[in-house]
């Protein structure tokens, strides 16, 4: 029969929370909110102190005679402990022992001289814990469940208070409720995961700062996990002040979504925004990037020419708009609105946007602009083959007056090019010149050499976008006034690359696609270019999965890593622009964001508030501390996190754990992470 007891309760998830041997002292008031605790030093002293922020859990139920206990009392109370509080004798406690400090004799203390009697040591090794309720956990068809609160209280009861670790502080802190676990299923399913994916340890609980009584031995350290499906299709949050372990934790989030992508054979798309180099680039610090981890996965992209990387540079040449938007920032950052008008119309009027599929018309006059567009690139010295050709329509008249044996349907070469828009133009001032001179006497009708009706051909031929282009390629204006025409565009050639033969967003797309790590490595180059690809970037993936989505079909799972956040997310963005979209809606469509900064008060406060998982580590000053305890229970560690410096001491709420968990993260260890091992 007892041994029958025995299995029962040891089957009991319930009772298997409760250790006797870690008793700490009884609950002597509690409410909702809040429970008072009464111990006593030898009891601290036998679970080796209880540290500020650690959980306790209190109970009134006898494990052994669980059976027949009444189900009122089949609960156990989790608890944190937050502050210390007041016993009612403290007071005579202290007088007491203020007495006895002053009727010593000596300084130094001598054995048994001036003690207090048995009664009263006793009495005052009592001391009050002050400790938030967090939850009740109870079972419910054999599975341990998790409220959040306390369902009803009794004050007459005798509430024991434990001290959980090992097994039982295992299963608090990595607790996931029953419905929730078969909602993730459900999710994972819904992403295309039908494989049950284990959690992965990412650290161990670490309540203080002082850590040598409650981690000091490795069975000390109670391993705490996280749900791989938190982080897909999520916000996650890492805040915290430099050098505490941010970076830290990205690298280990990037291989939890690595290794669940292996595992399950599917494809998750990881893109990086290294703003440092350092998921890019090995360090002496640190074993291994995250670039030398995956070779094989792993494309890294830079702004500049290096071997190893991709390049990040479009070709003007076939990335018309984006190319054009490169060369405008350009005349804008070194002209402002000061340049010449035919600048400030070739900014503000010239689009590169295609005609409509079948309207011939206006496909012949897109080639046209682009052809000359492309010759004003060769005049600005922008790189190109010299087989390199140009295509597009001149009708018959056009090109008698341009010249009559070259057909640039057949193809020029930009050279030839050049000297066919550079005839048009001269061809065209020179008609406008003498219409003006015959108009003004200055040349008889005879002595023309245009016919009337060549300067409509002109005019038709000649577009108001074409007007400024061919300005800028001769370098005159409107009344042959010089101005620097296509030099104003050379500052633009350094981002331009004839190599690149495909558009550098879609090429990276199609890699998250297939489940690549892509590296932008924004630690060098023009921060112009760095921040205006970034955002390009960003813009392409979020378009390109929302349009797969709306038509009916399934984005593929892609994670964005942005570090320095609040420059992108900041609280006084507009929630149309880019990086605010894909933090608020990014989730529809399968994209998930991590970020990292140091500022939580300057993240828009929308994103914020829509983050799911946070890692929070040392923060310095009391507004953002302040902003911080705004979210879940937070509040409960302001002290700590203000105070506590010490790297990777993270304070973690992720969208399954139902409360904050102080955590000591591991340091990120590639060997963890090699293929095909699973980390434990
Ligand atoms: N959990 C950890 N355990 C041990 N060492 C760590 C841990 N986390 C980070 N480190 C080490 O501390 C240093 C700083 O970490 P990290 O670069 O992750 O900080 P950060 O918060 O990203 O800093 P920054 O704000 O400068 O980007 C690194 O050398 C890293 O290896
Ligand atoms: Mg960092």
């Amino acid at each position: 029969m007892n041994n029958l007891i025995e299995t029962i309760s040891k089957n009991n998830k319930l009772c298997n929370l409760v250790q006797k041997d870690n008793f700490v002292g009884w609950v002597f008031s509690i409410d909702y909110e809040n429970a008072l605790i009464m111990t006593n030093d030898e009891w601290k002293s036998n679970v080796r102190g209880i540290p500020h922020n650690s959980f306790l859990i209190a109970t009134s139920l006898d494990t052994e005679k669980f059976a027949t206990t009444q189900e009122i009392d089949k609960e156990v109370i989790l608890l944190r402990v937050t502050n210390s509080c007041k016993l009612p004798q403290d007071d005579d406690m202290i007088k007491t022992r203020i007495d006895n400090y002053q009727n010593q004799q000596q300084v130094e203390d001598l054995p048994n001289q001036q003690d207090y009697d048995i009664l009263t040591k006793n009495k005052m090794q009592f001391s009050g814990l002050e400790c938030r309720v967090l939850g009740t956990f109870y079972l419910k068809n054999e599975n341990l469940y998790l409220g959040s609160d306390i369902e009803n209280y009794s004050t007459a009861l005798k509430m024991k208070v434990y001290m959980p670790d090992g097994e039982s502080l295992q299963e608090i802190v990595n607790y996931v409720d029953p419905i929730r676990k078969e909602k993730f299923k459900e999710d994972f399913k819904e992403l295309g995961i039908t494989k049950d994916v284990d959690p992965f340890r990412i650290g161990t609980v670490r309540y203080t700062s002082t850590d040598r009584l409650h981690r000091s031995d490795l069975n000390d350290l109670i391993p705490f996990s996280i749900q791989p499906s938190d982080f897909l299709a999520r916000r996650t949050a890492v805040l915290g002040m430099t050098r505490t372990g941010k970076s830290n934790m990205i690298k280990q989030t990037v291989s939890v979504v690595k290794q669940v992508s292996e595992e399950c054979t599917l494809d998750i798309g990881q893109i990086i925004y290294d703003i440092n180099g350092e998921y890019a680039n090995a360090n002496d610090q640190d074993k291994g990037s995250i670039a030398e981890i995956y070779k094989d996965d792993c494309i890294r992209y830079r702004s500049v020419k290096t071997e190893g990387f991709k390049p990040l540079l479009n070709n003007f040449y076939t990335q018309l708009e984006e190319g054009h938007s490169i060369i405008c920032d350009c005349i804008r950052e070194k002209y402002g609105s000061s340049g010449a008008a035919d600048l400030n119309l070739f900014m503000n009027s010239i689009s590169f946007d295609k005609p409509p599929e079948g309207n011939k018309g206006e496909t012949v006059r897109w080639n046209q602009k682009v052809a000359l567009y492309k010759t004003l690139l060769y005049a600005a010295k922008f790189s190109a083959p010299s087989n390199y050709k140009v295509y597009f329509e001149a009708n018959k008249d056009i090109r008698r007056l341009v010249n009559p044996d070259v057909d640039p349907k057949d193809g020029l070469t930009l050279y030839e090019s050049k000297i066919w828009f550079t005839n048009l133009r001269r061809i065209s001032q020179e008609i406008k010149k003498e219409i003006t001179d015959i108009a003004r006497n200055k040349k008889s009708k005879e002595e023309r050499k245009y016919n009337p009706t060549d300067a409509d051909i002109i005019d038709h031929w000649i577009t108001e976008e074409c007007r400024i282009m061919l300005n800028m390629l001769c370098m005159r204006n409107d009344s042959d006034g010089y101005f620097n025409g296509y030099k104003a565009i050379t500052e633009a050639q350094k981002y331009h690359s004839f190599e690149r033969d495909s558009d550098v967003r879609e090429e990276i797309y199609n890699s998250l696609c297939e489940g690549k790590i892509v590296i932008i490595d924004l630690s060098v180059g023009n921060a112009l270019i760095r921040e205006r690809i970034s955002k390009d970037i960003a813009e392409y993936i979020f378009n390109q999965s929302m349009k797969i989505f709306t038509e009916g079909k399934k984005p593929k799972n892609i994670v964005i890593y942005i570090e320095e956040a609040h420059n992108l997310i900041g609280k006084n963005m507009e929630l149309t622009n880019t990086w605010p979209r894909i933090a608020k809606e990014g989730a529809k469509y399968r994209i998930g964001l991590v970020y990292a900064t140091q500022e939580v008060s300057s993240i828009h406060p929308n994103i914020l508030a829509n983050t799911e998982n946070w890692f929070v580590s040392h923060l310095n000053s009391e507004k953002e501390i302040k902003e911080l305890a705004k979210f879940y229970d937070f509040g409960d560690f302001s002290q700590s996190l203000l105070k506590s410096q010490d790297i990777g001491f993270t304070r973690v709420k992720t969208l399954s754990s139902p409360f904050v968990i102080p955590i000591q993260i591991d340091k990120f260890d590639p060997s963890n992470f090699v293929k095909g091992v699973k980390n434990e």
